[in-house]
């Protein structure tokens, strides 16, 4: 920050303490996972079915849920942004291409496998707190962002060459994890609220982690 914004910031929240816990909580869940190639071509089709499972009908509504929940102007239009080419780029068509080529659309048993941790996310996006649930988002983008390269290589593996969906997020969500923490910023100064505790700030972020860990497990 520079003298000069700081000096017409006086009360800005420090979120680099926030950012740090979550990137430690990514780095946790990414060194959980199998190496692809240890893995058995029925286990990487179910780790892209379960993603496609979690992804392709969900995260538009996690994020229409924040646009929801936040009162900030400048969250809003963070959020507005990233639905805006959620939506007019068809990423869930994207997703939906990148499963079919690489023969890992989700059967019921997919679905049904990640049905616990999605009820638990649905519950919690409904209860509509904002700085939670962008908490919540800035995981999940920091998180795919870096996960992108390993979902590329299982779906190598499984015969596919179908790589829209992993080059474009392994880009675009670099832009959104940075706009989500400004988002978070700007929320907390506005609400001037205090601190939530951890159990609840990272709540999202905890659903989350478990979330990706069960659609990890083979
Ligand atoms: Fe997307």
């Amino acid at each position: 920050m520079s003298a000069a914004s700081s000096m017409f910031a006086p009360t800005q929240v420090p979120t680099a303490p926030i950012q740090a816990h979550i990137e430690q909580t990514i780095e946790e869940v990414l060194a959980s996972f199998s190496k692809p190639e240890g893995l058995t071509p029925e286990e990487r089709r179910g780790i892209i079915a379960r993603y496609s499972a979690v992804l392709e009908g969900n995260f538009i509504y996690w994020m229409t849920g924040a646009y929801i929940a936040v009162r900030s102007e400048q969250a809003r239009s963070i959020i507005m942004d990233n639905l805006h080419e959620e939506v007019r780029d068809a990423h869930p068509l994207m997703m939906r291409k990148f499963a079919v080529a690489a023969g890992a659309v989700p059967t019921d048993v997919d679905f049904m496998a990640m049905n616990e941790q999605l009820t638990h996310m649905r519950l919690f996006i409904g209860r509509l707190s904002g700085v939670p649930i962008l908490a919540s988002m800035a995981f999940f983008e920091g998180l795919i962002q870096k996960f992108m390269a390993y979902l590329a290589e299982l779906a190598a593996l499984q015969g596919s060459t179908e790589m829209e969906y992993t080059d474009v997020h392994g880009v675009c969500d670099v832009a959104h994890t940075a706009g989500l923490y400004k988002a978070l910023q700007a929320e907390l100064e506005l609400t001037n609220m205090p601190m939530p505790s951890d159990a609840a700030l990272y709540e999202g972020v905890n659903i989350l982690a478990r979330t990706i860990r069960r659609m990890a497990a083979a």
